[in-house]
């Protein structure tokens, strides 16, 4: 693996850090009051960013995916907000269009959402299938030249602000997975309702919300894929959104880190910088080697999916072992502030709390370990 970026990756990773400290730094107090950074979106979306690999004949950007894990791993040492919004709206809500989608509809959705005029979403957990995805219960029922939704999703990142909603649905129970279908759904449909945006203990700034369908009517034509391929969609998206995640989570330990090592150097206690006590400085050693460990597997994972080779494992190793760093990294950060870390003054407690649904969401840790063990069988 070639451990240098490219020129254009360099590139990349300059014009979004610069974007991350002039335009999204003075903004995230107001993120943390909850509010839905639609203007960042936007100014994201004219710079090419919410559609960095898809094709430029679509309105992409059409960089390799490494560019656009540079991105999502910079905006979140900033914030973790845009950076999943970022991950969900491109790995999960767009790239099934992309990958799965006939001619007429990635001519329709891709371009508005490469431009951000458009955001996407992806709903597959249920209030009774989460880590079993394919247990869900949301049903489709074909009449004439259309479906009928009903059922009902919960925890959908960008719900309620997206504009399109990849939908999983069972067009035949009895198949178990192999009966799951995808939809694309628009977010003016009759009887798609938004619910509840959960109060959440981090990511404020996200939206994560319930949707119900009640007698919605989804027309055949925004079927994605063949009926009954559903779940192979879901979980070949998810299987790249989860190096998006692990970038999310690579970008919240670096900065917790980073922040640790300048407080631990300029916080004077028994007349010397803390950073000359031992228990000071290894914790530091330690962040860091964590923090190189999960850049290394991160970036690997990202090669492997820039050069169109498999990367199922390496995904759930890069996603497994980051957010892992990114929670005790953030947690360690705390200790090294001291009470002052246990303050909103500081960012460091907003890094652990925005740092522990990495271990939960696109898949828990477990899960990331049975993909993984399942590899090594
Ligand atoms: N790619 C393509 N196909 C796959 C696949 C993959 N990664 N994984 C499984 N399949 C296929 C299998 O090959 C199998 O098909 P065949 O029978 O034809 O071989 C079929 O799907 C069923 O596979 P399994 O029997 O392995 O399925 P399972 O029910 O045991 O589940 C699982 C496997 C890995 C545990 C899966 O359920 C899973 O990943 N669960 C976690 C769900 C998850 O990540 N949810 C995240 C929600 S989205 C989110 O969080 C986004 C957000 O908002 C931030």
């Amino acid at each position: 693996m070639n451990l240098q970026f490219t020129e254009e990756q360099m590139m990349m990773q300059k014009m979004v850090r610069d974007f991350a400290r002039e335009v999204i730094a003075p903004q995230v107090d107001q993120l943390e009051k909850g509010e839905f950074p639609r203007d960042i979106l936007a100014q994201m979306g004219e710079l090419g960013l919410m559609g960095i690999t898809a094709p430029a004949a679509y309105g992409g950007s059409e960089m390799d995916f490494t560019s656009y894990i540079i991105a999502i791993h910079e905006l979140s040492k900033v914030s973790a907000v845009i950076g999943v919004i970022l991950s969900v709206h491109t790995s999960v809500g767009t790239n099934p269009i992309l990958y799965f989608g006939t001619e007429e509809q990635k001519k329709r959705y891709v371009p508005k959402l490469a431009s951000g005029e458009y955001l996407g979403a992806f709903c597959l957990t249920e209030p009774s299938a989460g880590s079993d995805a394919g247990s869900l219960k949301t049903k489709a029922v074909k009449h004439g030249d259309y479906y009928e939704l009903n059922g009902s999703k919960v925890f959908i990142t960008n719900g309620g602000e997206a504009d399109v909603y990849i939908v999983f649905a069972s067009t035949e129970p009895t198949q178990g997975t192999k009966g799951i279908s995808a939809f694309i759904v628009d977010k003016d449909t009759p009887g798609l309702f938004i619910g509840k945006n959960e109060k959440k203990m981090g990511l404020h700034g996200s939206k994560t919300v319930q949707l119900t369908f009640e007698q919605m009517r989804v027309p055949e034509e925004n079927l994605l894929g063949e009926e009954g391929e559903g779940f192979k969609i879901a979980m070949a998206n998810l299987d790249v959104g989860r190096i998006g995640i692990a970038a999310q989570s690579l970008g919240i330990a670096e900065a917790a880190m980073n922040e640790s090592v300048r407080y631990a150097n300029e916080r004077i206690q028994f007349g010397k910088p803390i950073a000359a006590n031992q228990g000071v400085s290894f914790k530091l050693a330690d962040m860091g080697t964590a923090v190189e460990a999960a850049r290394l597997l991160v970036y690997r994972a990202a090669h492997l999916r820039s050069l169109g080779k498999p990367c199922r494992t390496e995904a759930s190793m890069a996603k497994l072992f980051a957010s892992k760093t990114a929670v005790e990294v953030t947690t360690e950060a705390i200790q090294v502030f001291g009470g002052y870390g246990y303050t909103e003054d500081y960012p460091v407690e907003r890094y652990f709390r925005d740092a522990k649904v990495t271990e939960i969401y696109e898949g828990t840790s477990e899960i990331q370990r049975m993909v993984i063990s399942r590899s090594l069988e």
